[in-house]
């Protein structure tokens, strides 16, 4: 094994040993072999331990919306470090858990009013799925127990997660999951829908299949239904126009709850503070994560609709209403790194400036069309899916190479998943730089043809 070991980076500001760190989500050996490392960001910008200035088309893993290292940001976690390490998060809590949890309701629409605090997507996911079981418990519905997700969600990790998720990838190493979930199809249809900008036009009645599954199992038997407003991880999938609607219709019809997944889409990429606002469609849940603190430290949560949280409030109450949390729930210097970030994104009010984006962000993303390879090219709000033609010998490894041609030769950070190639820029972009990015991108994409 130790053959395999990289020493192939000469900077004393990095390891010389790749191989104990076993990186998530990665291709562990290619990477170890061709390190693709970041030491230090600001702005719209990050630098490599040898100093080269790569522009950031990722804003990291869609999660920095207010830019890195932003000042106020990184002030008040220094702040909040040297006076409040950390507050037991059951029994006891502090006044930052508080007004956060009221700033993220405020912005929230409708009455989604109750802030459920985790630490990343994947527990925000799982208390959401949880919270639908229970609710419905506390009601007397106790056989309301299946769960809905759809092909190509993506749900993070938890064991919940993946069972409503649909990347085969992520399920076909884990058993059997957890039972009782089924799941709708993809909206995903090249045929009908390749080089859309924005919600394509085609595809609404796919929602309908949500009245199958209440054929098929019941409505009685039936808890949550849980999908992205658009399915970013897997390649950026928007939602035909009028879908969202015609779920939120058929779940009101059968007293099933719909959970909005927003860990992508909240906090501005699509142009709102939430992607239910854009879409005019009130979830029962939203679960958040990444652009809440703009990723500077770790924090998830879900947002809860007002008669969810009070069917919860009742009984003796020296009693806990729900057995669930965790040590880091609303952990204090996520607390004080969040609440700096929406003061961030209100004052720069970057929301508006992501809507304002959109056009000039689509238009230099429709240039790539007729590049070759490009399969599709699909945008939406603050972000963008383009799909390259496999290689005949390997799935994947076009979208590899576009990713270490971005990274090596055009100083640009870009995500590939699969053969498609993801974009989501901090929303403090200019207009020039969506320009940059898309000139390298139609680089990146000659380089691998
Ligand atoms: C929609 C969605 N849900 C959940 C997650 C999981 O988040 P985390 O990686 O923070 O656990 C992600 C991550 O990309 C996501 O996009």
């Amino acid at each position: 094994m130790a053959s395999s070991r990289s020493s192939a980076i000469a900077s004393t500001t990095v390891p010389n040993d790749l191989e104990p760190y076993w990186m998530p989500f990665t291709a562990n050996r290619a990477f170890k072999a061709r390190p693709r490392l970041v030491a230090r960001a600001k702005d719209m910008h990050y630098f490599t331990p040898d100093g080269r200035k790569l522009i950031d088309g990722a804003a990291g893993l869609w999660c920095t919306n207010a830019g890195h290292n932003r000042d106020p940001i990184v002030e008040a976690i220094q702040r909040q470090a040297a006076e409040l390490d950390y507050a037991p998060a059951f029994q006891f809590s502090h006044p930052k858990a508080f007004e956060l949890a009221s700033r993220i309701a405020v912005l929230a629409p409708g009455d989604l009013d109750h802030v459920f605090f985790c630490n990343s997507g994947s527990e925000a996911v799982d208390t959401a799925l949880k919270i639908a079981l229970a609710y419905h418990n506390v009601r007397g519905n106790a056989s309301r127990v299946r769960l809905i997700g759809r092909e190509r969600g993506y749900h993070g990790v938890g064991f919940g997660g993946v069972a409503v998720g649909g990347i085969v990838g992520n399920r076909k190493m884990f058993g059997t999951l957890i039972a009782g979930v089924d799941h709708l199809s993809s909206t995903y249809n090249r045929a009908e829908q390749a080089f859309t900008v924005g919600e394509p036009e085609w595809g609404a009645h796919l929602a309908d299949e949500l009245e199958r599954l209440v054929g098929l199992h019941d409505a009685s038997t039936i808890a949550a239904v849980i999908v992205e407003p658009v399915a970013c991880s897997t390649g950026v999938l928007p939602p035909p126009k009028g879908y969202l609607q015609r779920l939120r219709a058929i779940c009101d019809k059968n007293g099933i709850l719909l959970i909005f997944d927003e860990v992508i889409t909240g906090f501005g990429r699509l142009g709102y503070a939430f992607a239910a606002e854009r879409y005019g469609v009130i979830p029962d849940m939203i679960t958040f994560a990444k652009g809440v603190t703009s990723g500077s430290v770790p924090m998830g949560g879900v947002l809860v609709r007002k008669g969810i949280y009070d069917a919860f409030m009742k009984g003796p109450e020296h009693v806990i209403e729900l057995f669930h949390g965790y040590t880091y729930s609303a952990h204090p210097l996520a607390c004080a790194a969040g609440l700096a970030t929406l003061d961030i994104y209100r004052e720069e009010g970057l929301f508006e400036r992501a809507r304002k984006l959109e056009t000039a962000w689509y238009r230099a993303a429709m240039s790539l069309k007729g590049l070759p390879h490009v399969l599709d090219i699909r945008p939406v709000g603050m972000t963008v899916g383009i799909d390259l033609a496999s290689k005949p010998d390997g799935v994947g490894k076009r979208g590899l190479a576009a990713l270490e041609a971005a990274y090596f030769d055009h100083d640009l950070m870009l995500r590939a998943v699969g053969d498609t190639l993801a974009l989501s820029p901090p929303l403090i972009i200019s207009e020039s730089q969506v320009g940059e990015i898309f000139d390298k991108v139609a680089k990146v994409i000659k380089q691998v043809a």
